[in-house]
C-alpha cells in the first residue's frame, strides 16, 4: 500500500539484508531500518518496530535467514529459532513460521541452506499478501451488503492495528475497507486509539488517510455510545491466535467492544488467515497473554513543539500500573470469521469447513 503516494511493503530484503519500516516511530517520522543479524529480528519484534501477528512471523523468517547468514551451524540455527520464537508470546503466528523455516530446512545440505532459507520467507511473505488480499475480497462481500441496504457510508469500527502494517500488505481487517473503497463504496472507520501503544491511532488512521480513506480517530471507551447512537454499521478487527473453537485472542480491549456490539445488535466480524489458527489449545485460558511493560502506560511519546519526538511521564511516579497486552473475546460474540477461504462461523465446525 502506499505512503505519501509511494508503494511499499513492510518487509523486503535487498542483497542480504532485510528491510524494514520501523513502526516505533510512525506517524511522526517515515524509517527504513536495517536487519543484519537474527538479533536484530528478535530486538525489532520485541520493541514493536515490527508487530502484527503476520508481519512478526515474516520477520521471524527472515531472522532465520540471517541467523544462516551469520553462522550456518545447527546449533547455532536451532537457539535462534527458540529465541525468535520466545521474543514475543501471543501471537501464534511467529510460531507458525518459525516452524515452517525449520521444517523447511530440516536436512538440507549446508551449501544449499540459504539459498532455500531465503526463498522461504519469501513464498511466506508472498503467501501472506494473497491470502489477505482473499480475505479483502471476501469480507467485501458483507460491506457491499450492508451499503446496498443503507446506500449511504458504512462506518466500521476497528480496534488496534490490523492493517496493512499489521501484515506484509493489504491488512486483515483493512483488506475488506480497502477493496470496498476501490470498488467505490463509501466507508468511514472509526479507529480506536488502542492504548497504551496507540496502534489504532499511530497506524490505522496513518495508513487508512495515506490511502485516502475517511477515518476519526476515538478514545478507546467511545465505541460504546457510538454504536448505541447507530454510528457504527459492523466492526472487523484482526487476531493474534483464534483458537479452534473460535475463541478469539487480540488486542486488549476488542472483548469489550465485542460486548458492546453484541448489546447493541451490531455484527462483529474478525479477520484472519489461516496462519493465525492455534488448533491445539483447547482452553483460551491456555493463551499466553503478553503482559509487557507498565512504561508503555505511564509514560507517552509525541512530537514536542520543536517537531523533535519526546517521551514524558502522565501518570503520578508512586502508581503502580499494569500493561496486559490481550485480551480473549468469545466465539458466541463473533458473528463470523473472514478467510482467505471464505467466512465462517466462529466455531470448529466452521473453521473445519474451510481448514480441513
Ligand atoms: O501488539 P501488536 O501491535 O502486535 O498487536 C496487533 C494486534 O492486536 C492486531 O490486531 C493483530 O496482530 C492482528 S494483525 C493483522
Amino acid at each position: 500500500m502506499k505512503i505519501e503516494g509511494k508503494e511499499y511493503r513492510t518487509i523486503w530484503s535487498e542483497n542480504n539484508i532485510v528491510k524494514i519500516i520501523d513502526q516505533t516511530k510512525l506517524p511522526h517520522q517515515f524509517i527504513i531500518k536495517d536487519l543484519q543479524t537474527v538479533n536484530d529480528a528478535m530486538n525489532a519484534i520485541k520493541v514493536m518496530e515490527v508487530r502484527g501477528a503476520p508481519l512478526i512471523g515474516a520477520t521471524a523468517a527472515y531472522g532465520i535467514v540471517l541467523a544462516i547468514i551469520e553462522n550456518n551451524d545447527q546449533t547455532f540455527l536451532k537457539k535462534s529459532a527458540e529465541n525468535l520464537i520466545s521474543s514475543r508470546p501471543t501471537a501464534i503466528n511467529l510460531k507458525w513460521a518459525v516452524d515452517r523455516m525449520m521444517n523447511r530446512l530440516s536436512g538440507v545440505n549446508s551449501d544449499k541452506i540459504l539459498e532455500i532459507a531465503f526463498n522461504e520467507a519469501k513464498d511466506i511473505c508472498e503467501e501472506d499478501i494473497k491470502f489477505c488480499e482473499n480475505i479483502g475480497l471476501n469480507g467485501l462481500k458483507i460491506i457491499e451488503e450492508i451499503y446496498n441496504k443503507k446506500k449511504d457510508t458504512v462506518n466500521i469500527l476497528t480496534h488496534c492495528n490490523a492493517g496493512w502494517l499489521a501484515t506484509i500488505n493489504w491488512g486483515t481487517a483493512t483488506s475488506p475497507i480497502y477493496h470496498a473503497h476501490k470498488k467505490g463504496i463509501p466507508v468511514h472507520v472509526w479507529a480506536d486509539e488502542t492504548r497504551p501503544r496507540n496502534q489504532g491511532a499511530n497506524l490505522t488512521s496513518y495508513e487508512l488517510t495515506e490511502e485516502g480513506i475517511k477515518n476519526t480517530i476515538i478514545a478507546d471507551n467511545t465505541g460504546g455510545i457510538l454504536m448505541q447512537r447507530g454510528e457504527v454499521d459492523m466492526c472487523i478487527v484482526g487476531t493474534d491466535r483464534t483458537l479452534a473453537n473460535g475463541d478469539v485472542c487480540n488486542k486488549v480491549g476488542t472483548y469489550l467492544k465485542a460486548l458492546a456490539a453484541h448489546d447493541n445488535n451490531i455484527p462483529f466480524y474478525v479477520a484472519l488467515p489461516s496462519s493465525t489458527i492455534d488448533w491445539n489449545i483447547k482452553d483460551h485460558k491456555d493463551i499466553p497473554i503478553e503482559e509487557r511493560n507498565s512504561e508503555e502506560l505511564s509514560h507517552v511519546e509525541g512530537l514536542d513543539e520543536k517537531g523533535d519526538i519526546k517521551k514524558i511521564q502522565i501518570y503520578p511516579k508512586k502508581s503502580k500500573a499494569m500493561n496486559l497486552a490481550f485480551d480473549v473475546t468469545p466465539a458466541k460474540y463473533v458473528t463470523g470469521l473472514i478467510t482467505e477461504k471464505g467466512i465462517c462461523e466462529a466455531s470448529e465446525k466452521g473453521l473445519k469447513g474451510l481448514f480441513k
